[in-house]
């Protein structure tokens, strides 16, 4: 993509954004229960190399420096996650005022130095006690989600800026039950579309309390890891019709009761063989339908699928996961092909043109709604240089190339309000482990040492002048 100058309204937030398991570490300390990743994370074989979130950049402890790292970047804002097992272990009941505290001191932190919290309440980190007694495949999960929602609106409420009820209900429901690559590992198809429903029925009684504790200055948001979907052969009626099957059970399962108050019809009619889905009580749908102040929209890359006519090995290049279960319950009939490169450390295609396309397809559909894109980035195998530097020039223009796709989209009148790089730090990247890096700063996971990549230094630079910056311009002296 050509370098371009572009300049964007001082009123758009820029951020970066962490989850908990992924950075605190301590596992065992301040009276934290188990979640459903520690379990996942140390039975053999779940995840890369064994790694576990026992320790991960030990943020618990070092949450001090990592906030001064979000202020030297010059951040508007900070995407956190709260551990619910941390702030209410086994997740009913007491609470825990030792966890309480750790976010509350974390939340006074930023808004002191200025910068504007917005807090995931759901980053997959689910109470273990709750998982067995049957997880998201069962209701009483999401009243309990509910009750531990209201509470964190009573204790942090009048500091956070944005609460974000879920991250990914897609990947909790269809990786997490469907093909048991996340936690808690279960490869079960009406499982994984029981979680979908009670995911979102979670998101719609959590907003509802939230807004009973703080009234109208609530802001409320879900992120959603939308797919764009694009047909092989765009003439072929049946890869068409392959595109809108994913886009039932990617997008539109979570988008339409969400949004409009309603399941698709063709996404019952599509699943009919495996559920009735009558698990969907009279008035859920009243209740997960809320009215959003900000869609939270998390972009990485594009899948392309065709019609699977049975001969070869159905190809599955979904950017999901190898696994023995397809998280696409329900289909049988379509292959995710492989797309051309450039890829990421995940295997995942570079295409910013999918943002673009993404962000003008939601705000086509829902004109009104204002997004904001909560998680963009990509890994790469980095490199500490003989100058003690990261140079990551790849991930810089992925970034580049990226926030230029937000600009064309508010071109053509997107209402997007911010834009969020992932991660702050490397971390702990699920059932990969310690293997893909995406930070903007490096860890040493040895001395626990941050070390600001290229990425950071540029970031710095358009997070604070507000001019997207050319790729070449890494600058750190100006630090
Ligand atoms: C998203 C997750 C986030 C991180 C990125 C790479 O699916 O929300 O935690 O793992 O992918």
């Amino acid at each position: 993509m050509s370098e371009t100058t572009r300049t964007f309204p001082d009123s758009f937030v820029w951020g970066s954004a962490t989850a908990s398991y992924q950075i605190e570490g301590a596992a065992d300390e301040g009276g934290r229960g188990p979640s459903i990743w520690d379990t996942f994370s140390h039975t053999p074989g779940k995840t890369l190399n064994g790694d576990t979130g026992d320790v991960a950049d030990d943020h618990y402890h070092r949450w001090a420096e990592d906030v001064q790292h979000v202020v030297d970047l010059g951040l508007d804002a900070y995407r956190l996650s709260i551990a619910w097992p941390r702030v209410q272990p086994g997740g009913t009941g007491d609470f825990n005022p030792e966890g309480i505290a750790f976010y509350s001191t974390l939340i006074d932190a930023l808004v002191e130095a200025g910068v504007k919290p917005v807090a995931t309440l759901y980053h997959w980190d689910l109470p273990q006690e709750l998982e067995d007694r049957g997880g998201w495949a069962n209701r009483e999960t999401a009243f309990a989600f509910a009750a531990y929602a209201r509470r964190m609106a009573e204790e942090l409420g009048d500091r956070v800026d944005v609460w974000t009820t879920l991250n990914e209900p897609w990947c909790a429901a269809y990786l997490g039950y469907g093909s048991g690559v996340h936690a808690p590992g279960r490869t079960e198809p009406v499982a994984a579309l029981e979680a979908v429903h009670h995911l979102n029925l979670a998101h719609g009684l959590a907003c509802r309390e939230i807004r009973d504790v703080l009234g109208q200055q609530a802001r409320l948001s879900v992120t959603l890891n939308l797919h764009v979907i694009r047909p092989e052969d765009p003439s072929s009626a049946e890869d068409q019709d392959a595109v809108r099957r994913i886009d039932a059970l990617a997008n539109r399962a979570f988008l339409a009761p969400m949004l409009d108050g309603v399941y698709p019809a063709d996404l019952f009619a599509d699943t009919a063989h495996v559920t009735d889905w009558s698990f969907v009580a009279d008035g859920d749908l009243a209740l997960i339908n809320q009215p959003l102040d900000v869609l939270g929209v998390n972009y990485y890359s594009t899948v392309k699928v065709r019609r699977y006519r049975g001969d070869g090995e159905r190809s599955e290049n979904d950017g999901h996961g190898a696994a023995e279960a397809s998280p696409w319950i329900g289909v049988d009939d379509v292959e995710f092909v492989e797309q051309p490169g450039p890829t990421t450390a995940m295997g995942w295609n570079i295409e910013p043109g999918g943002l673009t396309e993404l962000l003008e397809s939601v705000a086509a559909t829902y004109p009104d709604q204002p997004m904001m894109v909560t998680e963009n980035g990509a890994a790469f195998e980095d490199e500490v240089s003989a100058d003690g530097r990261v140079h990551d020039p790849r991930r810089v223009a992925y970034l580049h190339d990226h926030v230029e796709a937000v600009g064309r989209a508010l071109d053509a009148g997107a209402d997007v309000r911010g834009y969020f790089a992932w991660s702050l730090l490397d971390n702990f990247e699920w059932s990969f482990g310690y293997d893909r890096r995406f930070g903007i700063i490096r860890v040493d996971y040895t001395t626990q040492e941050r070390t600001w990549k290229d990425s950071a230094h540029w970031y710095r630079t358009l997070c604070t002048t507000h001019v997207l910056p050319a790729v070449s311009a890494v600058d750190p002296s100006a630090r």
